[in-house]
């Protein structure tokens, strides 16, 4: 039943105009009864379809709340999202990506909830992840990298997020070191990147995005209310979560094999393009000393270069960043 579903979405989506009932049952070797019966099931689910006489079904749209059908429907991706689960409420997508991990799923497997109840931040902190508001979802990847390597896949996806922000509107994403998306100063999406390694291999990484897609401004938690925002406070437009998902999978997909194949100069030029104060002048401390410099870029390793007034360079793996006016610090 469920295979039928979505073989018939494809068949739907692999044509131009109409498909015809006929077709359809004779394709998925099924009644035309059975054909309708799912086709109510479709528009239960909130898919818009047309019914012409003698010419067919046709899908005009697909529905805001996404399930896998919504999320499969369109994606024309080669490996990622192939295995995608959704689900309604998960304490967090991270452990379920893990626990399929060691099932031994494929690269490219992407979980996503509608709401996480215990989801996570970086640095023990919890990730707000309220239903329907936002896009919670971690993606299975197994790398053939060193560990050493692994921030470099956290940078890369920092700059997906920002590329998928920039070219469905006309906001401007900039991305804060290490990788915090941030619209007008205020953070609206962030990374969590667990790794799972072996001496001098990495057995597989789960890569956890968070973005907050339609809150409203009331909606947002008071004590945060000065650092955070969504999508939809700066766009001033509702944004849909089917077309997102699918906009950062095709994305990333195409970024990640950019780099496989061409390695992560073209993805640090991405990330210093967004780089958030990249070129400004900000007060950096450490536990020695504190001091003013100004932000060049990001090394291979994924730590934050920095030149002081004497013109002496200095790479940051975990400095505190005072980033000044209209930022708030790491
Ligand atoms: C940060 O602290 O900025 C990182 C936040 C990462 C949140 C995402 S939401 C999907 C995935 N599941 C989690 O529990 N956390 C990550």
């Amino acid at each position: 039943m469920e295979s039928t579903r979505k073989e018939l979405i494809q068949l739907l989506n692999n044509v131009e105009g109409h498909i015809s009932g006929q077709e359809l049952s004779g394709q998925l070797g099924i009644s035309r009864t059975a054909v309708w019966k799912h086709m109510n099931e479709l528009k239960k689910d909130g898919y818009e379809i047309e019914a012409v006489q003698r010419k067919g079904y046709k899908i005009l749209s697909s529905p805001d709340k996404i399930s896998e059908n919504t999320l499969r429907w369109g994606l024309d991706t080669k490996w990622i999202g192939h295995e995608l689960h959704h689900y309604d409420q998960v304490e967090s997508t991270q452990e379920i990506v893990h626990q399929l991990a060691k099932q031994g799923k494929p690269h490219g497997t992407v979980v996503i909830a509608d709401e996480q109840v215990k989801g996570k931040g970086r640095m023990s902190r919890n990730w707000d992840s309220p239903k329907g508001k936002g896009i919670w979802m971690s993606v299975l990847l197994r790398p053939n990298l060193p560990p050493v390597q692994a921030p470099q896949i956290t940078l890369l996806a920092a700059t997906v997020l920002a590329r998928m922000i920039a070219e469905r509107s006309a906001l401007a994403p900039q991305i804060k070191w290490p990788n915090d998306l941030l619209i007008n100063h205020k953070k609206v999406s962030g990374i969590l990147t667990e790794m799972q390694a072996e001496q001098d291999t990495i057995q597989y990484i789960v890569l956890g995005m968070g973005m907050n897609v339609n809150q409203e401004d009331r909606e947002i938690p008071a004590d945060i209310k000065y650092k955070a925002s969504s999508l939809k406070i700066e766009s001033r437009q509702h944004w849909n979560i089917q077309q997102t998902v699918q906009h950062i999978l095709r994305l990333f997909e195409e970024t990640y094999e950019r780099f496989e194949a061409h390695g992560f100069s073209s993805i640090k030029k991405d990330w210093e393009h967004f780089g958030y104060k990249i070129g400004e002048e900000v007060t950096i401390s450490t536990m020695k000393k504190t001091w003013q410099a100004t932000l060049v870029g990001i090394e291979p390793d994924g730590a934050l270069r920095a030149k002081s007034k004497d013109g002496e360079e200095e790479k940051l793996y975990s400095a505190e960043i005072h980033w000044g006016e209209g930022g708030y610090h790491a």
